[in-house]
């Protein structure tokens, strides 16, 4: 059998979407596979771990006959892969264990994430960064600074996260379907994060009219907890599924041009009276990346809440700052 008139394939006018997830752990490589199980395009996993993300990425791709997807998975060390992506999502560093914060781990995350983003604009000058990394409203802060990227092209994951924990916390209370559930958790991604009560719906109704102050009051609570709870648990790491399918979630935004409204961690400009921090809020996620931010109309304590929730995404910053490296 011989195949004639078959010329090498010239994608320059269709070029498939290229997603690089750096950092093959947990939460880097379950993004990866239901990124790869969605076909959002061909897939590159990084990791400094030799072998690990390319076992990984053929395990993906072995996969792929029995789960019908049909993209490319490679793993690699080399950043010459993952040049000319169009999403790239920073998940590479050190993870919590019990009786640590996602503060704790500042130090040395924020080396690893200046280091890779230094990588990343290199190969991938025109991509948009999605950062995962803990202390996350630090770490985000970091990318923008390593990279220089105008803040469309910079955004971190937490409140979709936390937005699919407390969505999750009300269903199960109610014993209704989660598709029916919708809710909304702003600020940073630390104890003092913003669950909205005010803006969560359960089949279009407020979750006011459908649970007492109190109940509303745990479940807020539960979810601030909610990262702490799955450490707790799995006592060697922390979630990596909800965290997975947080980042799929904006990622295939971003690659389908989706215009979605999703919570994310926006450098902002002015907005909520924010000037220069990064802070969970709902944006306009699509494929110029976080193409704009969603002012609400937030009563007095939730107000007061958001500067609480500033305030602790500051003092990260600001130990970020004293360490020097964007200098
Ligand atoms: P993990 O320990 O399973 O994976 C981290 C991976 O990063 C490891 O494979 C490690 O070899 C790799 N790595 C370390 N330095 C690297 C470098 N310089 N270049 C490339 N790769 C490097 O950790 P896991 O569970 O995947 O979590 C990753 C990060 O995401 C942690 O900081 C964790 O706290 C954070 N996280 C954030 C969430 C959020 O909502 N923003 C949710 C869940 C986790
Ligand atoms: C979480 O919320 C550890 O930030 C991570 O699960």
């Amino acid at each position: 059998m011989r195949w004639s008139g078959v010329v090498p394939h010239d994608n320059a006018y269709f070029p498939r979407k290229k997603l690089t997830v750096v950092g093959s752990g947990n939460v880097g490589a379950t993004a990866a596979f239901l990124a790869a199980y969605k076909e959002l395009g061909d897939i590159v996993l990084l990791d400094v771990m030799e072998g690990v993300p390319q076992g990984k990425a053929l395990d993906m791709y072995e996969a792929s006959p029995i789960l019908g997807y049909d993209v490319n998975v490679k793993g690699t060390q080399d950043y010459a892969d993952t040049a000319n992506s169009d999403v790239v999502v920073i998940t590479a560093g050190i993870a919590r264990r019990p009786g640590m914060s996602r503060d704790d781990l500042l130090a040395t995350n924020v080396k690893i994430v200046a280091e890779v983003t230094a990588n990343i604009v290199e190969h991938s000058p025109d991509c948009i960064i999605i950062v995962v990394t803990n202390p996350l409203d630090a770490m985000v802060y970091t990318a923008k600074q390593v990279s220089g990227f105008c803040r469309k092209r910079v955004v971190g994951m937490a409140g979709v996260l936390d937005s699919a924990r407390m969505r999750s916390f009300i269903a199960q209370a109610l014993d209704v379907s989660i598709t029916d559930v919708s809710a909304l958790v702003l600020g940073g991604h630390g104890d003092n994060m913003v669950p909205l009560t005010r803006y969560s719906t359960v089949g279009g109704i407020p979750l006011t009219d459908m649970m007492s102050k109190e109940d509303i009051d745990n479940i807020s609570e539960r979810t601030a907890q909610g990262g702490a709870e799955i450490v707790q648990l799995l006592k060697t790491g922390s979630a990596f599924y909800a965290p997975g399918a947080a980042v799929v979630e904006m990622a295939e935004a971003i690659l389908k041009d989706q215009n979605r409204i999703l919570p994310c961690a926006a450098w902002l400009e002015g907005e909520y009276g924010i000037n220069n921090y990064f802070m969970g809020v709902p944006c306009k996620l699509g494929g110029g990346g976080m193409e704009g931010v969603i002012e609400l109309d937030l009563n007095k304590q939730e107000k007061t809440a958001m500067k609480t929730s500033l305030t602790s995404v500051k003092e990260l910053v600001k130990q970020v700052d004293n360490m020097g490296i964007f200098s």
